[in-house]
C-alpha cells in the first residue's frame, strides 16, 4: 500500500492500475481529488469501488481530468445529461435504453478522430453475477517488453484509422453511417507507437475495428501486423481483468491502453453502465 498526494492506493496489478481506497467521490476535498487525478496519470487505471453518483455527479468527476468529451452517437445519452452514455442491455417499452455490446473487442475509444479521448470512465450501474468483465492492456509494458531491435522496426509506423470501415463492419450494432456522420468522421491517422505527453513514456498503441492500414505496408500484411500486435499487447501478462461491482468506477486512460468489454449471457442478465469520455489530444 501507498500514499499519494493524502490518498491510500494499492495495485491492482503489480506496475500497472491502482485501486484507490477509502474515498467518497461524493464528500473529497480538493487535495484529495488531486490526488485521485495524480493516481490517474501515474498509473494508467484506477478503480473507485462503493460510489453513489448521478448523472450530473459523474459528470463533474470527469471534469476533474478535463472537459468532457461528447459522444458520437447520441441517441443512448442519459437525458439531460449530454456528457453520459449509458451501455445496456435493457429494454423498456420496447426501446432499448443503452448500447449493448458496444465495447466488445480490442480497441482504444475515439481513435477514429484526430484527438481521440484521453480517458474513459464507467460506472456500474447495474451488473450481471457473472461475465462482462472488462479488460484492460497495458501497452506501455507491451512496449517495455520488446526487444529494441523489434521496437526499431515499429517504431515510426502510422496507421490509417477508418470510422466508416469499423460501423459498417464491427461484430455488435454495425450500420451504414449517415451522411453527416461520414462528414464528422473523416479518417485519420495515428502513430503506432505513441508518446505520453506527461512523462514520455512510448506505448504500443494498435487497435482492432479501425485501423484498416498501416501505412507503407500492403495489405493483408498490414492488418496481419496490426492483429500480431493486439494478439501481444492484450496476453494475460500485460492485462488487469475487472469483475464488476455495482457502484464501482473503473477509469483508464487511453493515451496507453487497449480495452474489451467482454459477453455476458443476456438472456438472464441485465448490464447498466455510464460512460464518460474526457477530451485528449493529438497523438504523437
Ligand atoms: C467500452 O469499451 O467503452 C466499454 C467496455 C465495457 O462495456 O466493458
Amino acid at each position: 500500500m501507498s500514499t499519494a498526494t493524502q490518498i491510500r492506493t494499492r495495485p491492482l496489478k503489480p506496475g500497472f492500475g491502482v485501486e484507490i481506497l477509502g474515498v467518497d467521490l461524493r464528500r473529497a476535498d480538493r487535495e484529495t481529488m488531486a490526488g485521485v487525478v495524480d493516481a490517474f496519470h501515474r498509473s494508467g487505471v484506477i478503480l473507485l469501488r462503493d460510489q453513489v453518483m448521478t448523472p450530473g455527479e459523474l459528470t463533474g468527476f470527469v471534469a476533474e481530468f478535463g472537459e468532457p468529451e461528447d459522444h458520437t452517437l447520441k441517441e443512448f445519452t442519459v437525458e439531460g445529461h449530454p456528457k453520459v452514455y449509458r451501455l445496456s442491455n435493457r429494454v423498456v417499452d420496447g426501446r432499448p435504453i443503452g448500447a449493448h455490446n458496444d465495447g466488445v473487442g480490442w480497441h482504444t475509444d475515439y481513435s477514429y478522430k484526430q484527438e481521440p479521448v484521453m480517458a474513459t470512465m464507467l460506472y456500474a450501474v447495474e451488473v450481471p453475477p457473472e461475465g462482462a468483465d472488462t479488460i484492460i492492456a497495458d501497452c506501455v509494458a507491451a512496449w517495455d517488453a520488446l526487444p529494441p531491435e523489434r521496437q526499431g522496426e515499429l517504431q515510426g509506423k502510422v496507421l490509417h484509422h477508418s470510422y466508416q470501415h469499423f460501423m459498417s463492419t464491427r461484430e455488435y450494432g454495425a450500420r451504414e453511417l449517415s451522411e453527416e456522420l461520414k462528414r464528422e468522421n473523416p479518417d485519420v491517422y495515428h502513430p503506432l507507437v505513441r508518446t505520453h505527453p506527461a512523462d514520455g513514456r512510448k506505448a504500443l498503441w494498435p487497435s482492432t475495428g479501425t485501423v484498416i492500414e498501416v501505412m507503407g505496408v500492403p495489405n493483408p500484411e498490414g492488418l496481419d501486423l496490426v492483429q500480431e500486435l493486439v494478439d501481444y499487447a492484450t496476453q494475460d501478462r500485460f492485462t488487469y481483468r475487472h469483475k464488476w461491482r455495482v457502484g464501482d468506477i473503473l477509469m483508464w486512460d487511453n493515451r496507453c491502453t487497449l480495452h474489451t468489454g467482454t459477453l455476458f449471457d443476456d438472456t438472464r442478465y441485465i448490464r447498466e453502465m455510464h460512460r464518460l469520455w474526457v477530451r485528449g489530444d493529438r497523438p504523437y
